[in-house]
């Protein structure tokens, strides 16, 4: 079946543009163009469409609230941004408004890349035992409101901690589990914290923009009564898979971005394992299993239902709109050699953080570590991981405090 790829650019010249240029895609392709958001739309409340692409500024409404509008409307759609300003694609990056960002100009080829790229992770999801899933379980979370709100303030280049802070803490509940999961050893903060203000300064908006994140979809979902510790404990795990994965990124002098990208996606690496928790009497069969055979839960989950927790993660993540650098970590992170790699990315770090989440021998044995070796040796990263073990072993004594 073809794509059909919607442009939106108020720039007549440039959708004429679009049209020559992608003229010979129309095989795989239907193609719908329109000047301005209301007729974008009005064509999407009358043809299907699987892909948007949107331009940013445009007089009336502006292509932000537009993509605004179709997360809301339409959340299958994927969305891309192509902007001519670099700065615009960086703020919007840490948002869920857009799942991809084109800088322009781009030609044929790039538009090709990132639409047949996105698509094939979003097809690769959509397969039927786990659609089977998502539909079992009725309503999947959505994406918090108080991340949303978050992330519009912190759209504007000069807000305030103090503006962030006072946002956050019209919410006393969420305040308090803040300060509780910055104050726990694994932070190491220097001393007790005891407001926002203090917490955001100390770890940064973009830290506790995650936290958030992962504080409020854990506590949307409804869990079987049993499975509390068991909930408690990924939340521990994923914290410490963060941390350790922001250090390697930090020795492998990743930017900025990419360092925040590593965190998210460590945070919420397996955030499916809450979705299949969903799936009723799937918690008592898998412990019963598990405890009896001590086999590994990827592989119950396999065998139980047919996917495993980094495909739900990935569905849910990857419809909330979260970059698709983050959703690509969270749906390959037990396997990463299943995707194209040539460089370290925040998908490497998550993968062997994760395994050294587990790691607890004196001495250092890479054999004993549960990683995907034919992806490190392709990548020439083995003789790495004794340094990355060093290094972040400090982050598995305070998680054991
Ligand atoms: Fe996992
Ligand atoms: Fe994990």
């Amino acid at each position: 079946m073809k794509i059909s790829i919607l442009f939106v650019d108020d720039d007549k010249d440039v959708i004429d543009g679009y049209k020559r240029m992608l003229f010979s895609m129309k095989k795989y392709w239907d193609l719908y163009f329109a000047i301005s958001s209301e007729e974008a739309l009005n064509l999407m409340s009358e043809n299907k469409i699987d892909v948007i692409i949107s331009d940013m500024k445009m007089p009336g409404m502006d292509g932000t609230t537009l993509l605004g509008k179709v997360r809301e409307l339409y959340p299958q759609i994927l969305r891309i941004i192509l902007s001519g300003h670099q700065d615009e694609i960086k703020i919007i990056r840490s948002t869920t408004l857009a799942h991809q960002f084109l800088l322009k100009p781009c030609d044929a080829n790039q538009i090709k890349k990132v639409v047949e790229n996105l698509y094939a992770l979003r097809k690769n999801l959509e397969n039927e035992k786990l659609l089977a899933i998502i539909n079992g379980i009725g309503q999947l979370p959505t994406v918090p409101a108080l991340y949303l709100e978050l992330e519009q303030i912190m759209n504007h280049p000069d807000v305030s901690l103090e503006r962030v802070s006072k946002l956050i803490t019209r919410d006393p509940s969420i305040t308090a589990k803040i300060l509780q999961t910055v104050n726990s050893a694994f932070f190491g903060l220097p001393r007790r914290v005891t407001n926002l203000l203090e917490a955001l300064s100390f770890l940064g908006t973009n830290t506790i923009k995650s936290i958030i994140l992962y504080l409020e979809t854990f506590s949307s979902m409804d869990l079987p009564p049993n499975a509390i510790e068991y909930y408690e404990s990924i939340g521990n795990h994923s914290l410490l898979v963060a941390m350790i994965a922001k250090e390697i990124g930090k020795i492998e002098k990743c930017d900025k971005q990419m360092l925040d990208d590593i965190y998210i996606a460590g945070i919420l690496h397996d955030i499916g394992k809450l979705i299949l928790l969903q799936v009723p009497h799937y918690f008592d069969r898998m412990i019963a299993l598990t405890s009896k055979y001590g086999r590994k839960p990827i592989e119950l989950e396999y065998e139980l239902l047919g996917v495993t927790h980094e495909w739900a993660g990935a569905y849910m993540l990857g419809i909330w709109g979260l970059p698709s650098s983050i959703v690509e970590v969270i749906g390959f992170h037990h396997q990463p050699s299943k995707i194209i790699a040539n460089d370290f990315t925040a998908l490497t770090a998550v993968h062997v953080a994760n395994a050294l989440s587990y790691y607890k021998e004196e001495t250092f044995d890479e054999k004993k570590l549960d990683l995907d070796f034919d992806y490190l040796i392709n990548l020439n990263l083995i003789s790495k991981l004794e340094l990355w073990w060093d290094s972040t072993k400090k982050f598995q004594e305070s998680a054991n405090e």
